[in-house]
């Protein structure tokens, strides 16, 4: 019995040792996943590069950022998921870790994600901007990697997160119009005090076309180095949604497999990358 006891008061005392803001436990890396604009393949780049982290080791929650406009869940066949609902609602002292690790979920790749549902009334939830930015510090005590989906544009979340990350990607493409864009919210991000500097370009091609923009021209649109490019896989992209399975698992062998491999080991390797991937 006095041996419970003393487990029993060792813990509760570790506990309330933990701050609720988790400001004082060591953080993982947090990586920001940004898209110029809807629809450029954001989701689907975060999940095989935390598939693709999680594959060499590394332990990794996917976390989407999108209230009411979550895909990620569907395309992966979790049912309905209220997670990111569940956290956004509540006031941020009513948020303790364990409210948060009750609302992941593991996939197969061993990857945990922290999914949001795609019911349009959750969109409003935009506003608890505020509080997401007290979790998500939270969430990222409990990994080594914390990759945010932030989907497209300076959102008010997106605004309060983003400062808090390590590395910032910004999916683009090879189009005039989106690249135009990229670069008013690299412009703005400066204004907020985040050096466009510190954000990694992205080139996702989605379609094969012959009238591709070459992406020294994409470079001097957006007055900023492209640091990866992803190539168009269409009938994969297709099929593994259909499937409910990640591309770089449907596939290991293809070149996007390949492509995830290599910006997952740019984002576990120590510091910036200098070089193109
Ligand atoms: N490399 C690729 N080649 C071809 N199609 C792709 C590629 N990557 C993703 N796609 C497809 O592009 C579409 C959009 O992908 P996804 O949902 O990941 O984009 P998103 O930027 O997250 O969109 P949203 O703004 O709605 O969140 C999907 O149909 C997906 O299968
Ligand atoms: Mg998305």
């Amino acid at each position: 019995m006095s041996r419970v006891k003393a487990l029993l008061a060792r813990a509760s005392a570790a506990q309330k040792a933990t701050p609720s803001t988790g400001s004082l436990l060591e953080r993982g890396k947090l990586i920001a996943m940004l898209g110029a604009k809807g629809g450029l393949g954001v989701t689907t780049l975060a999940l095989n590069t935390a598939v693709a982290m999680a594959q060499t080791g590394n332990d990794v929650i996917l976390c989407e950022l999108r209230p009411g406009q979550g895909s990620l869940g569907l395309q992966l066949g979790f049912s309905a998921s209220k997670a990111l609902g569940n956290l956004l609602g509540r006031p941020a002292a009513e948020i303790s870790s364990h409210l948060i690790e009750g609302q992941l979920v593991s996939h197969g790749s061993g990857v945990r994600l922290l999914l949001a549902s795609c019911e349009p009334h959750e969109m409003t939830m935009e506003a608890h901007a505020a509080q997401a930015e007290q979790w998500v510090k939270q969430l990222s005590t409990m990994t080594k990697f914390l990759i945010l989906d932030l989907g497209p544009g300076l959102t008010e979340i997106n605004k309060k997160v983003l400062p808090l990350c390590d590395r910032h990607l910004m999916v683009v493409e090879p189009m005039r119009v989106t690249l135009i864009m990229a670069k008013a919210i690299l412009d703005e991000m400066e204004k907020m005090g985040i050096s466009a500097n510190r954000f990694e370009m992205i080139m996702l091609n989605r379609v094969r076309s012959s009238l591709q923009m070459p992406w020294q021209q994409a470079e001097a649109i957006l007055n900023h180095s492209i640091a990866s490019i992803v190539t168009p896989a269409p009938e994969l992209s297709y099929q593994a949604a259909e499937a409910a399975v990640p591309m770089i698992q449907m596939q290991p062998e293809s070149l996007t497999a390949d492509q995830s491999r290599k910006l997952a080991e740019m984002l576990t390797q120590k510091g910036k990358s200098a070089g193109k991937v």
